[in-house]
C-alpha cells in the first residue's frame, strides 16, 4: 500500500480515514476524490498531518475517464471506497440518486481497477487491494433474540439505502470470483465521532440539545444500533487492507448495543456536565418523541469475532469515552457546524424531514 485512492474522502468517515492513514502510515501517498455533495466539504481536510502527501482531486465516481486517468498518473495500488449516498432518510425520498452513486459508481471504480491491474497488470496482484466500505444494514433488521449479524448472515436489505448498498457489495465479490479483482468488504455499524454531518442521530441531537431545539426521536426510541467510534473504523479498514484475506468480508461494530433513546438521555448528561448554566440544561428535557421513519429497522447487532481472531483489531472506545469526545468536539468547533446549519439548502431539506413527523 504505497499510492492510496480514497473516495469520498471530504465526507464524515472518509475525511477520518484520510487524516488516521496519514497519521499511522508514514509512506502512505494519498490521492482524495470527492464530488463534494452536501455530505462533503473541504473543511473536514484542514487539519490533516503532512498534508504533502494528500492531494484532493473534486470529481464523482461514476466518471470513467477520470478515474482511470488517477490510477495511472498516481500509479495507484489500493483503493479504499466510501464515497456513497448515506443518510436512510434521504434514499425514502431520492432512491434514484443512491442507486447511480452507490450502484453504478462501485462498479465504474471497480471496472477501472480491474483494467489498470488486471487487463494491463500494473502490479503483481499480492500488491493491489479494492476495499469496499459498507454497512450492517444490508442483513437487515434483527429480532430481539436474533444472533448478531456476521459474516455469513444472509442479505435482507429493507430501505434503498441499504438495497443499493447490497448490490455494490455484491457486484464488489462479483468481480473477485469473476475476474480475480483483489478485493476485500467491510460491513461496519453505525459510527459517530468528529465532522458526522448534522442530519445522523449524534449530530442532529447534540447541535439541536446547545440550540434548546426538540430532540427527535423517532417512533418508542427504543431502536438498537451498535455504535463505532470512526478512529477504530479507521484502524479496523486499515487492518483488514493490510493482513486481510482477498475476497473476505468483515464485520465491525463498537461492541455496545444502546436503545436510541439511552444514547440520546446520554448525550444530554454529558452536555448537562459540560454547560451546566446553560440556559436549556437538563436537556432531557428537550426531548419529543415523533412520527417513526418508514420501515425503520428496529435492531442491529455486530458479531467482531471474525476481524478480533484474524487481525487482532477491537474497539477501543467505550460508548461514554467516545460520546464525550464527540460532544467536546462539536462544542469547540461550532464554526464549522454553524456554516452547515445555515445553509438554506439544509435547512429546506430538514424541514422537510422532520415537518410531517
Ligand atoms: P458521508 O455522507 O458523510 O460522506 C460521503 C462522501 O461521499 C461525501 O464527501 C460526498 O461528497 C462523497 N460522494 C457522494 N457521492 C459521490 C460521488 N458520486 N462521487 C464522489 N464522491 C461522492 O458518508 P459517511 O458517513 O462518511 O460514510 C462513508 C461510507 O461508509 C459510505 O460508503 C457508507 O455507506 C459507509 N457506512 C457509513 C456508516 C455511518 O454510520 N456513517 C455506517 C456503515 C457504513
Ligand atoms: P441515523 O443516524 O440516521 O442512522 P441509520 O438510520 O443509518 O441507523 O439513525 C440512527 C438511529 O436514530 C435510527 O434508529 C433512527 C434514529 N433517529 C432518530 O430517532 N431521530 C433522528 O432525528 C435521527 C436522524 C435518527
Amino acid at each position: 500500500m504505497q499510492n492510496l485512492l480514497v473516495t469520498g474522502g471530504a465526507g464524515f468517515i472518509g475525511s477520518n480515514f484520510v487524516r488516521y492513514m496519514l497519521a499511522h502510515e508514514p509512506e502512505i501517498f494519498i490521492v482524495n476524490l470527492d464530488v463534494l455533495t452536501y455530505a462533503g466539504t473541504t473543511e473536514n481536510l484542514k487539519d490533516l498531518p503532512d498534508p504533502a502527501r494528500h492531494v484532493f482531486v473534486e470529481g464523482n465516481i461514476t466518471d470513467r475517464a477520470l478515474i482511470d486517468t488517477l490510477l495511472h498518473k498516481y500509479q495507484i495500488d489500493t483503493i479504499a471506497h466510501f464515497a456513497a449516498e448515506t443518510h436512510v432518510d434521504r434514499s425514502l425520498h431520492f432512491p434514484e440518486l443512491f442507486l447511480e452513486t452507490n450502484v453504478v459508481g462501485t462498479h465504474t471504480l471497480l471496472a477501472a481497477a480491474r483494467q489498470y491491474w488486471i487487463i494491463e497488470g500494473a502490479f503483481p496482484l499480492d500488491q493491489v487491494r479494492f476495499h469496499h466500505v459498507s454497512t450492517d444494514e444490508v442483513f437487515g433488521s434483527l429480532a430481539p433474540t436474533d444472533p448478531a449479524f456476521n459474516e455469513n448472515t444472509p442479505y435482507d436489505p429493507r430501505s434503498p439505502y441499504s438495497a443499493s448498498k447490497a448490490a455494490s457489495d455484491h457486484f464488489v465479490r462479483a468481480y473477485f470470483h469473476t475476474y480475480k479483482l483483489p478485493i476485500s468488504i467491510t460491513n461496519c455499524s453505525n459510527n459517530y465521532g468528529p465532522y458526522q454531518f448534522p442530519e445522523k442521530l449524534i449530530p442532529v441531537m447534540i447541535a439541536n440539545a446547545v440550540e434548546g431545539k426538540p430532540l427527535p426521536v423517532y417512533g418508542d426510541g427504543m431502536q438498537i444500533r451498535d455504535w463505532l467510534y470512526v478512529d477504530d473504523h479507521s484502524e479496523a479498514i486499515r487492518r483488514v487492507i493490510r493482513g486481510g484475506t482477498p475476497g473476505e468480508t468483515y464485520t465491525v461494530g463498537g461492541d455496545n448495543q444502546p436503545p436510541n433513546i439511552e444514547v440520546i438521555q446520554t448525550l444530554c448528561h454529558i452536555l448537562d456536565e459540560l454547560r451546566p448554566h446553560a440556559p436549556h440544561a437538563p436537556h432531557e428535557g428537550l426531548i419529543t418523541y415523533v412520527k417513526d421513519r418508514p420501515g425503520h429497522d428496529r435492531r442491529y447487532d455486530i458479531d467482531i469475532s471474525k476481524i478480533k481472531t484474524e487481525l487482532g483489531w477491537h474497539p477501543t472506545e467505550s460508548l461514554a469515552t467516545g460520546l464525550l469526545k464527540t460532544v467536546q468536539w462539536y462544542l469547540n468547533n461550532t464554526e464549522w457546524i454553524d456554516a452547515i446549519r445555515a445553509n438554506p439548502e439544509y435547512r429546506a431539506w430538514m424541514e422537510r424531514n422532520y415537518a410531517k413527523r
